[in-house]
């Protein structure tokens, strides 16, 4: 588990943070006022995720519009033929507790 010192204020303020790990980019994100971290690049052709927008509970990459549930990642709609990486985080206290260790959000259910 890792502990992002900070991530609480850090994400009120700036609401989309990248950040390198020894898995890869990764962003960390506020929505609804909780954190949701995913990999960085989207899995059709590398777009920037930091560069997504959320809609209804998807995040829409801005390249060519794959839609991810936000939630574990799973691909919904657009050309991405793979999901979206998303790692366990929650606040504790003032920072972002992340657990890199853990697979991916299972994102093959319903
Ligand atoms: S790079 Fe994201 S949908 Fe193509």
């Amino acid at each position: 588990m890792a502990r992002l010192k900070g991530f609480r204020e850090r994400l009120s303020q700036e609401r989309v943070v990248q950040v390198e790990t020894e898995q890869g980019p990764y962003v960390v994100r506020l929505v609804k006022g909780v954190p949701v971290v995913h990999y960085a690049l989207c899995p059709h052709r590398g777009g920037p995720l930091e560069d997504a927008y959320e809609i209804g509970g998807l995040l829409v990459c801005a390249w060519h519009r794959s839609a991810f549930r936000i939630g574990d990642g799973r691909a919904v709609h657009g050309p991405s033929c793979s999901d979206l990486p998303v790692v366990p985080a929650r606040f504790d206290g003032p920072d972002l507790l992340v657990d890199w260790t853990r697979e991916p959000a299972d994102a093959t259910g319903p």
